[in-house]
């Protein structure tokens, strides 16, 4: 029988802030929902949605999760539907930004019940990137919950999903071994997706192995998370650069794309050093060196550049029951948050 938690009113920003029996009640939740007409328990409930970013699974996902329990959705666009939002406290708004986000939070909260929010970082200086200014003012002056849609840190409802998927294809995640592999892409991408992925492994018991070239490092507050949780669970955290090592023994072999923190300010001598590994790829040799690992990427996936089309759509690969799985995890989340 799944475990009873109560997760009414909690934001959804972090992994973290969940207990590991938290995480898999939600999963079971998401499992049974799959089988049960969804009826429409939040019927009379309203979500607003805004992007500060693109998005496909994420905007699809938690709009017709909302929508088909019956809520109403939002979604809004940073840029074309929001006036330009001030984010610094006691500003003196003489500037661009028409809207504070104080206000913007507060008034968003009298008409929906969840807020949703993507938000990434650009160009800057990583130790003030890593604030997530734009989600941590929603949560501080929104009244209602807020729901992270992939922020600077972390990617939460993408991280959960994953255990989803994982315990489907392979049954309970502790002491699985998971490989998590940087993989070249044309651009700097977030390191939401990797830091999500590693505290979901290690709060779940996960062996989790990280393959990155030098340089690549994650946030150092986030990987002392990722060891907390690693240590309570029984899991464990190492990191290498060789990705055939990592992927020796693996369960699963995760491709992501990351851009590295210490040269966050400087965008050409990122590119530089990430040129330098443009043959990481996840290849049918790879994958064929492991005993049948299943494939994971959060997409969007660079198909032959980040891993092989030989890869994506093999028969172990598991990437569209992924995406469809943020369908499930989000109808189970808005269902415990909202209690109904
Ligand atoms: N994985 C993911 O978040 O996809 P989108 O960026 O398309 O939402």
């Amino acid at each position: 029988m799944a475990t009873q938690i109560d997760i009414r009113g909690r934001d959804v920003v972090t992994l973290d802030t969940f207990s590991a029996e938290e995480i898999r009640a939600i999963t079971a939740r998401a499992r049974a929902l799959k089988d049960a007409p969804p009826g429409t328990p939040l019927a009379g409930h309203s979500l607003a949605m805004v992007f500060f970013e693109p998005s496909l699974r994420t905007r699809a996902s938690f709009a017709i999760a909302f929508g088909s329990l019956g809520g109403t959705v939002i979604d809004l666009v940073a840029g074309r539907d929001l006036w330009p939002l001030e984010m610094r406290e006691g500003a003196v708004m003489d500037d661009l930004a028409d809207e504070h986000v104080r206000d913007a939070a507060r008034v968003l909260s009298e008409y929906a019940d969840v807020i949703a929010i993507r938000a990434l970082a650009h160009q800057g200086d990583w130790a003030q990137a890593r604030r997530d200014t734009i989600i941590v003012s929603f949560q501080k002056h929104a009244g209602v919950p807020i729901f992270n849609m992939e922020s600077v840190l972390d990617h939460p409802c993408q991280a959960w999903g994953d255990a989803l998927t994982i315990e489907e294809a392979l049954g309970e995640p502790r002491g699985r071994k998971i490989a998590l592999v940087w993989t070249y892409h044309p651009k700097a991408k977030p390191l939401a997706v990797p830091h999500g992925v590693g505290v979901m492994a290690t709060k779940l018991g996960m062996d989790l192995t990280v393959a990155r070239p030098p340089g690549y490092d994650f946030d150092p507050s986030m990987l002392q998370t990722m060891r907390h949780a690693a240590d309570s669970s029984g899991g464990s955290i190492r990191f290498v650069e060789d990705s055939a090592e990592a992927v020796e023994n693996a369960d699963v072999v995760y491709a992501a794309s990351w851009g590295s923190i210490d040269l966050h300010a400087d965008r050409d001598a990122e590119r530089a050093l990430r040129d330098g590994h443009r043959d990481r790829r996840i290849t049918s040799a790879l994958m064929a060196s492991t005993d049948g690992a299943r494939f994971m990427h959060a997409m969007p996936v660079r198909r032959n550049v980040e891993a092989d089309d030989a890869v994506i759509d093999a028969p172990g690969s598991l990437v569209v029951q992924q995406a469809g799985n943020r369908l499930h995890i989000q109808r189970a989340l808005f269902r415990g948050v909202l209690g109904v």
